[in-house]
């Protein structure tokens, strides 16, 4: 099966197999009059019409872009797609005035989600999930990381990412399972905090691993939440379980997160609000990825991470949605791009660079998505408009025009057009 996508004004990339950092992390190759051609889902030629003919011939399928711009799909490192209820009565306290933290200790924030989540089928989590899921690939998203963490007992944690494969399985997206069971204390452990954590080390943590459902672990270092020390305990037999690790790290307060993930060696250091400056240099050393997620700020009405003295200091830097029902409800890559530059003062060109490729690194993938270049799964997005600017510049709304996931064409006119059970799309 061979796709040809070609008429576009520009084909616009980062290049590379791992993150880029600094002012490399602006740099993009911009081909004018390119084509981008595609046999059995990977990358196999990007350059002249003409030469492509010569190499290849006729392809089975050509999609016209029309002068628009060919970009990467996007990767969304950071997601929690998995959930049941809404908590819009919560926003609207939040802007009448409470924390999201009061919200949480009074009984709100996680927890009233983990109520919802645990009481609903699993057949209904799957279809709310798929539902989320065609919104974050007909905004461009072509591969997320999707955590667990609305369970907060062994059998819905299992239960969720049971959803997360089932969802793989069965929609075009790619989803990265992390287990995130460590993402609140639940009511039941209110009282005791320390004995959750034993069981998360002791039980639950090594029978998800045993389970095979779940790549990487996250675990919710913050005040209240867990401290420091339990972060660790949490986090050092990782390895032995066969996990990479990311941390949801110094995004209220700044307790060390940042500094524990590279100790750890972890993939990505998320959300970074009130990241200290040792924290920065910490991750400007290392292989960690400074994960930065502007929905939380935006919808939280908390500062930015300072995403400019991270990229300055040479810090690998991604972009994500944080998708979630309680501090950033949202599938929208372009509107991450939005925040990203116009709230946090990243280029467009960074921004591009922080949402594919470093945000594939983010995830241990670089060297198979995250840029057009051949050998790379054929996971492309069409503008509608000429330029990758067009991303930001005609903000608050979808820019993204057509959608190839694995060579396919599955977002077309901005419509999904593929089988809901994912054997291919509808007009193939
Ligand atoms: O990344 N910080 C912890 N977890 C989520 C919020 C989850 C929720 O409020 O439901 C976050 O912001
Ligand atoms: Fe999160």
């Amino acid at each position: 099966m061979s796709l040809l996508v070609r008429g576009a004004h520009q084909v616009a990339t980062p290049t590379g197999n791992g993150a880029r950092r600094g002012s490399n992390l602006a740099t993009l190759t911009v081909f004018s009059d390119a084509v981008v051609r595609c046999e059995n889902g990977r990358i196999t030629f990007v350059g002249e019409e003409g030469e492509q003919r010569r190499r290849f011939g006729e392809p089975d399928e050509i999609l016209e872009t029309e002068g628009g711009c060919v970009l990467p799909g996007f990767v969304d490192p950071h997601t929690h797609p998995v959930w049941a209820g809404s908590r819009e009565d919560e926003f609207d306290r939040r802007l009448r005035g409470e924390t999201y933290m009061e919200i949480a200790r009074a009984g709100g924030g996680i927890n009233s989600t983990v109520r919802a989540t645990r009481a609903a089928s699993s057949e209904n989590l799957l279809a709310t999930t798929l539902e989320r899921l065609d919104r974050f690939l007909t905004h461009g998203t072509t591969t997320i990381e999707a955590k667990s963490g609305y369970g907060l007992d062994l059998e819905t944690e299992l239960r969720m990412l049971e959803v997360v494969r089932n969802a793989n399985s069965n929609h075009p997206i790619d989803l990265h399972p992390t287990c995130l069971a460590a993402h609140e204390i639940p009511p039941e452990y209110r009282g005791d905090p320390e004995t959750w954590v034993q069981r998360l080390v002791d039980e639950i943590h090594p029978a998800i691993a045993r389970s095979g459902l779940a790549e990487a672990v996250d675990v919710f270092c913050e005040e209240g939440v867990f401290d420091l020390e339990q972060t660790r305990r949490l986090l050092t037999d990782a390895d032995s379980l066969g996990w990479r690790i990311h941390l949801h790290a110094d995004e209220l307060t700044p307790l060390g997160g940042a500094e524990l993930a590279v100790e750890l060696g972890a993939l990505s250091a998320d959300h970074l609000m009130c990241v200290t400056p040792e924290g920065v240099g910490a991750l400007a050393t290392s292989e960690t990825v400074a994960v930065l997620l502007p929905g939380t700020s935006f919808f939280l009405r908390s500062p930015w991470a300072p995403a400019r003295a991270l990229v300055d200091a040479g810090c690998a830097v991604a972009l994500a949605t944080d998708c979630n029902p309680g501090s950033s409800p949202t599938e929208s890559m372009p509107m991450i791009l939005a925040l990203a530059t116009l709230g946090m003062g990243l280029g467009v060109a960074e921004a591009v660079t922080a949402s594919t490729l470093n945000a594939a690194a983010a995830i241990g993938r670089a060297d198979e998505i995250g840029s057009i270049e051949v050998g790379k799964s054929a996971d492309l997005i069409v503008l509608a408009e000429p330029t990758y600017h067009h991303l930001v510049y005609h903000f608050g709304l979808n820019p993204v025009r057509h959608v190839v996931k694995g060579g396919r064409i599955v977002v077309r006119d901005g419509v999904r057009c593929f089988d809901r059970a994912f054997h291919g799309p509808v007009d193939a």
